[in-house]
């Protein structure tokens, strides 16, 4: 993404056109720099009305991460941020940092990943203003064992955020995904640092459909939703906050109580509740049978029709079959 690019977008909005002659004199560049940032956002997905002797318009509200607004929000509640325009993978920039000490509840956000990674080594696809890309760091009494259900924790809070927002038909998939009929809305990928026996630190990185979930469809072949789509218009500042709050509201309780406290309520928003699902290894093994819920660390359960399995390990593939 070229430096200037963002620069660019923040000048626009959906309201009125913006000559491309005042842009460039609003950012001392060329008219040719302005004229090349909006071919390159309208390439990277963004929607821009271009008329000839108007100039500039963005073709749907878009908001855009506001460093003040978010810093003052999350200083009051003792968290630090580092938001960037472009980074290779927020997990990425804070697995170093925490390495380098950064403090607890330290979280990193950006508006564009150029590397951004999914689990089970797939990438992480997001449309640039329309979605959410941010990890939080999360420092632990627990050692790394002590942390099984954690990614679970996660996922309840997401969904209480979204569900808070106005997205009422979130639910989880397991471990973590959040789904709305069986669209996918959000991934989140951790990551551990730290002492296997001491004190652990998990990088804790969310990614979320804002907009355009229906483009995003179309490139992975896969249901995809945003949460525009069920909540309507609203301030991605808005949105990171009320995730980071739930976040660290839930971490805090299962620092203190472990996964146990989470299990009902991951239940009763379980997306695959006592439906035929296949399960593939990372060994290559696989087997199919109906989803019972969890156990208390966290183990989906899996009625095979001859005994109940626990699926422990996240690097599994989970995809629902007819029944
Ligand atoms: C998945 O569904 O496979 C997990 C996706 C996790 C994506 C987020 S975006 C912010 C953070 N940085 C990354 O590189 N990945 C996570």
């Amino acid at each position: 993404m070229s430096p200037r690019l963002l620069a660019v977008l923040r000048q626009l909005s959906h309201a009125e056109f913006r000559s491309g002659q005042d842009l460039a004199a609003q950012l001392a560049c060329s008219r040719a720099s302005v004229h090349g940032a909006v071919a390159e956002a309208q390439a990277l997905g963004v929607p821009i009305h271009a008329l000839r002797g108007r100039g500039y318009r963005l073709a749907a509200p878009l908001s855009w991460l506001d460093g003040e607004q978010l810093d003052s929000a999350l200083g009051g509640r003792g968290m630090s941020l580092r938001l960037f325009d472009e980074q290779e993978s927020t997990n990425t920039t804070l697995m170093r940092w925490a390495q380098a000490g950064a403090p607890h509840r330290a979280v990193v956000a950006a508006e564009w990943q150029t590397r951004g990674r999914g689990r089970r080594g797939r990438d992480w696809l997001g449309g640039l203003g329309g979605s959410l890309a941010f990890s939080l760091l999360w420092r632990s009494t627990r050692p790394a064992s002590g942390l099984s259900g954690l990614s679970l924790a996660v996922g309840v809070a997401l969904v209480r955020a979204l569900r808070g927002l106005g997205v009422s038909g979130a639910q989880v998939k397991w471990p973590n995904d959040v789904l709305v009929a069986e669209a996918k809305l959000a991934g989140v990928l951790i990551e551990l640092t730290g002492d296997v026996l001491g004190p652990s630190a998990a990088v804790i990185g969310v990614g979320i459909n804002v907009a355009g979930g229906a483009l995003l469809t179309d490139r992975l072949g896969l249901p995809v939703t945003d949460v525009q789509a069920h909540a309507g218009p609203l301030d991605r500042n808005q949105l990171l906050l009320a995730l980071l709050a739930e976040l660290d509201g839930a971490l805090h309780h299962f620092e203190q109580e472990g996964f146990p406290v989470f299990r009902t309520e991951w239940q009763a928003c379980h997306a695959h509740r006592d439906q035929r699902v296949r399960i593939d290894m990372a060994s290559g093994e696989g087997f199919s049978g109906l989803a019972r819920g969890v156990d208390e660390q966290g183990a989906l359960l899996v009625d095979t029709g001859t005994g109940m399995r626990h699926v422990h390990s996240g690097e599994v593939s989970l995809r629902r079959v007819a029944s």
